[in-house]
């Protein structure tokens, strides 16, 4: 494996991140961290939640020689970043929920945010509305059983609709004609979402600004091989977890994906 691109969540969202990049970066080599002893991560303390990032992130990338870091998870991004860059000698890219584009795309001027509860309360994601989406009403909803909902649609195939439509009557009642997915695990559940919000409201992840984001940072890196360098066709995978086990089915999923590997670290 040669410097590969790793990407860290605390559970199987960052996947759709993973997703993204892998379209624009098909020929690279990829490690896919998810910390799922301590999952949801919207439940922790900040002070929990930087000093593990940067433990476990920094193990994987000695580990690794890991080229570059994508925070993909909104949540560890709204507070670890700038401990992270400070302690490792390569890129580090975080998630920014999409409030922005949102904010740009709204006709209403009444957009949503659905991210975990971790994310709604931080200083990070106030400062990011305010900066540009002054002009809009912004509805904040913080869920972590919606995590949760999205880690079992992946482990078992299973989604139960009727409890998620009750979860979010609060946000279809609001009236957005935009809502920004402002959790990595929250684009595995878009086409139930779609169906609670309906084709009236539009979706918005990041995972493809994240993509063009790395693209151009290993494009324009001095010590990272960029994929047109690379003759090979494939790419390499290999996964970690924090977890004493993990489901059949995650497993499954994860192979389905094309992880050659899959192990577990401490
Ligand atoms: C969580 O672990 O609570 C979700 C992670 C995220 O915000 O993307």
């Amino acid at each position: 494996m040669s410097q590969p691109i790793l990407v860290f969540d605390s559970g199987i969202g960052g996947l759709s991140v993973l997703a993204e990049i892998r379209k624009r970066l098909p020929h690279h080599d990829y490690c896919y961290v998810f910390d799922n002893a301590r999952l949801p991560y919207g439940e922790l303390e900040e002070q929990e939640l930087v000093s593990g990032c940067v433990s476990l992130i920094s193990q994987l990338v000695e580990r690794t020689h890991a080229a570059i870091v994508v925070v993909a998870c909104n949540t560890a991004s709204t507070v670890v970043l700038p401990a992270l860059r400070a302690k490792l000698h390569i890129p580090v890219v975080g998630v920014v929920p999409a409030i922005k584009p949102a904010a740009l795309l709204s006709k209403s001027k009444r957009i949503g945010l659905l991210a975990t509860p971790g994310t709604v309360k931080r200083h990070y994601t106030h400062e990011l509305i305010s900066q540009f989406a002054d002009d809009c009403h912004v509805e904040l909803f913080g869920c972590s059983e919606l995590v949760m909902m999205a880690e079992q649609k992946i482990a078992t195939g299973q989604l139960d609709i009727a409890r998620l439509t009750q979860i979010l009557s609060p946000v279809v009642d609001a009236n957005l004609d935009v809502l920004v997915l402002g959790c990595t695990h929250f684009p595995m559940l878009r086409d139930e979402l779609q169906q609670v919000f309906g084709q009236g409201v539009t979706l918005l992840d990041s995972g493809e600004a994240i993509a063009k984001r790395v693209d151009a940072l290993l494009a324009h890196g001095k010590n990272v091989s960029h994929n047109s360098e690379y003759e090979r066709n494939s790419s390499l995978m290999q996964g970690f977890y924090t977890k004493a086990e993990i489901s059949e089915g995650l497993a499954a999923t994860l192979a389905d994906c094309g992880f050659s590997t899959l192990e577990r670290i401490t």
